[in-house]
């Protein structure tokens, strides 16, 4: 996830630019740039680290010129260099872009474009662009534009400048959010209304495939074809801490709605055309990784959970035997480890004290470590042999909702890998599962879209003083996630535990005031038991709260309330179901009147002991 911002009027636009990254820079931060026209000539300036840090080094906010993009990035593709910051230029050093998104056929396009003698000065995606737009240009950018946006496979929020045509900005989205900010004798791109809501009210919301032509005085909406369109002007009403969160009352509850494109981001590249693609990503030979006899994961809190998760899909798919510790145990232990044992480390912040000493212990036995990291250049990234990213961005909150999902999202696409090195699963069963997994973003979306039942039920037991979390197989970890998101930002006292276990003590708490949500969507492995499970609750007087699978008939005769998941497979409706906990944990801390961003004895990254 980048920050993109563009602007052409009446003003000098550096200091507008500057001043909308820094409302962006939650969108990405491990580098910056701006390119205007001046006299004709594109200028650019860039570098790494944060705006600020920027600002101090270059003359970021002094570059002449009313017309300029600008951006703050989320590094995907090339690491944290100066060269691979945004905006690129091509040979011609006319034309400069920023972009946000995933150019998926970048690699064929670039093959292309040097065959053509273009010179290529970034390991980005985004430069392709830059090339690709020199390519077709024939003294008009817009018609330059697109025809290489017809050209290009993935998402991508743009802007684009060409010095030959210092009156017009363009613009363009498919996928990545891009917005144009009508002002007067101004106008404006952004990629949220933070960065823009300074100088207008009025917005408009580019959709995909379609392109944008500002001039200072008039902004025109066409689809990728050059059909003009009527777009609505929209007046935004919210103020600029509520811009921040993206019209919602918490960064909790904007996080939980990002995770669709959030785990669309992170599958971007990852999963084409019924492969796993994961090798340029992994630092480790296939000879190496065909080495590994066992696997050992080391995390804390939620990141412990998505270990536990991860457990179940690598021992049930790729066969291979898996160890989960809390980080902060297994630093502690003298474990057994040598050289057939990967570590695989997962932090959403990457600098968990307890992870990294973890893993430090791992080192000094030599074991190979991978982390699933979501904060790029982090510490745990650095001291790691390889490094699989989740790309849910910048996480704001400290109750940790988008980087879950992302977290299990990237597990399961590393089983995958591994179930195919291994051969424990054929290339057609590799396909289906991927064909499933890319389904989860339209689910999660409809979920996340239908949250009255769970409005109702926090409302219901928002004054309640405990509560359980109970759960089978993969849905076990998923309870325990519940629990810990319920009891982190409500202050309830809140148990996740196997659903079997119930008869050997925790049975002994139910009454008619113990709310336990089963985690059950309808599976072939425990769900028949879990219906057990319920019976014995309902037995007690206690009161049953079920994540049920959609069109679960059986579900409704025996619970209090039943919150409904789409039908998916058995890990992958357990990610699905991790949707209503989180928002079962929102509702009863705001019903509670509580600040779910900032839950009292909590930080967002614990780096102390
Ligand atoms: C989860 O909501 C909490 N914020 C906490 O348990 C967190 O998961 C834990 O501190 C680990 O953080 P990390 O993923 O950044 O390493």
């Amino acid at each position: 996830m980048c920050g993109i911002i563009g602007y052409i009027g009446k003003s000098k636009a550096a200091p507008i630019l500057v001043d909308g990254l820094k409302r962006l820079e939650y969108r990405g931060y491990d580098s910056a740039g701006i390119s205007t026209i001046n006299n004709r000539n594109i200028i650019v300036e860039k570098d790494i680290g944060k705006i600020n840090e920027i600002e101090g080094k270059t003359n970021f906010s002094k570059l002449d010129g009313n017309i300029g993009i600008s951006h703050c990035r989320w590094g995907t593709h090339g690491k944290i260099t100066r060269e691979n910051a945004h905006p690129h230029v091509d040979c011609s050093g006319k034309i400069s872009i920023v972009h946000n998104g995933i150019i998926e056929n970048f690699s064929e396009l670039k093959e292309m474009l040097i065959k053509k003698d273009h010179k290529f000065k970034s390991l980005t995606d985004t430069e392709v662009i830059a090339h690709l737009l020199e390519e077709n240009y024939n003294g008009d950018i817009e018609q330059a534009a697109r025809k290489a946006l017809q050209q290009i496979e993935g998402s991508y929020a743009l802007g684009i400048l060409c010095s030959d045509e210092p009156n017009r900005l363009i613009a363009a989205r498919n996928e990545s959010p891009l917005i144009l900010g009508l002002g007067k004798n101004e106008n404006f791109i952004a990629s949220d209304v933070p960065a823009i809501l300074k100088y207008t009210k009025k917005i408009i919301y580019l959709e995909n495939n379609e392109m944008a032509v500002l001039t200072d005085k008039n902004v025109s909406v066409k689809d990728i074809n050059g059909k003009v369109i009527d777009k609505k002007i929209h007046k935004i009403e919210w103020n600029s801490e509520l811009a921040e969160k993206g019209g919602f009352e918490h960064y909790m509850l904007k996080e939980i709605h990002e995770q669709p494109r959030a785990i669309t981001e992170t599958l971007n590249g990852r999963v084409e055309n019924g492969n796993v693609n994961l090798s340029e990503e992994i630092n480790l030979s296939e000879q190496e990784l065909r080495k590994i006899k066992r696997i050992v994961i080391v995390a804390c809190g939620t990141s412990w959970h998505a270990a536990l998760a991860g457990e179940f899909m690598l021992e049930e798919l790729a066969k291979i035997p898996v160890e989960v510790e809390y980080a902060s145990e297994f630093r502690y232990r003298n474990p057994i480890i040598d050289e057939g044992t990967l570590v695989i480390a997962i932090s959403q912040s990457g600098e968990t004290a307890d992870t990294l000493a973890a893993i430090r212990e791992a080192k000094e036995k030599n074991a190979k470590i991978l982390s699933i990291i979501n904060v790029k250049g982090s510490s745990i990234e650095r001291e790691s042999d390889s490094v699989l990213y989740t790309y849910a961005g910048p996480e704001i909150g400290v109750a940790s909702t988008k980087a879950f999902t992302t977290q299990l999202i990237v597990l399961y696409i590393f089983t995958l890998f591994m179930s195919g090195l291994r051969k424990t699963l054929d290339k057609e069963k590799i396909k289906g599962l991927i064909e499933r997994l890319r389904k989860l973003p339209l689910q999660m979306d409809a979920l996340l879209n239908n949250d009255e039942e769970i409005r109702k039920i926090a409302d219901i037991y928002k004054s309640r003083k405990n509560a359980l979390f109970l759960g089978r197989g993969v849905n076990f970890p998923i309870a325990l996630e519940g629990a810990l998101k319920l009891k982190e930002v409500s202050y309830i006292h809140a148990e996740g535990y196997p659903a079997a276990e119930m008869k050997h003590g925790p049975i002994a708490l139910i009454d008619k005031e113990m709310p336990v949500v089963f985690v059950a969507p309808k599976d072939i492995y425990t769900y028949k038991k879990v219906l057990g499970n319920i019976e014995e609750v309902k037995a007690r007087g206690g009161i049953a709260i079920v994540i049920a699978t959609e069109d679960d008939k059986e579900i409704k005769k025996k619970a209090d309330h039943a919150i409904y998941i789409p039908k998916n497979l058995y890990t992958l409706s357990s990610i699905l179901a991790v949707i209503p906990l989180q928002l079962l944990a929102y509702y009863v801390a705001v019903d509670r009147g509580l600040d779910p961003d900032k839950p009292r004895n909590l930080s967002k990254s614990v780096t102390v002991e």
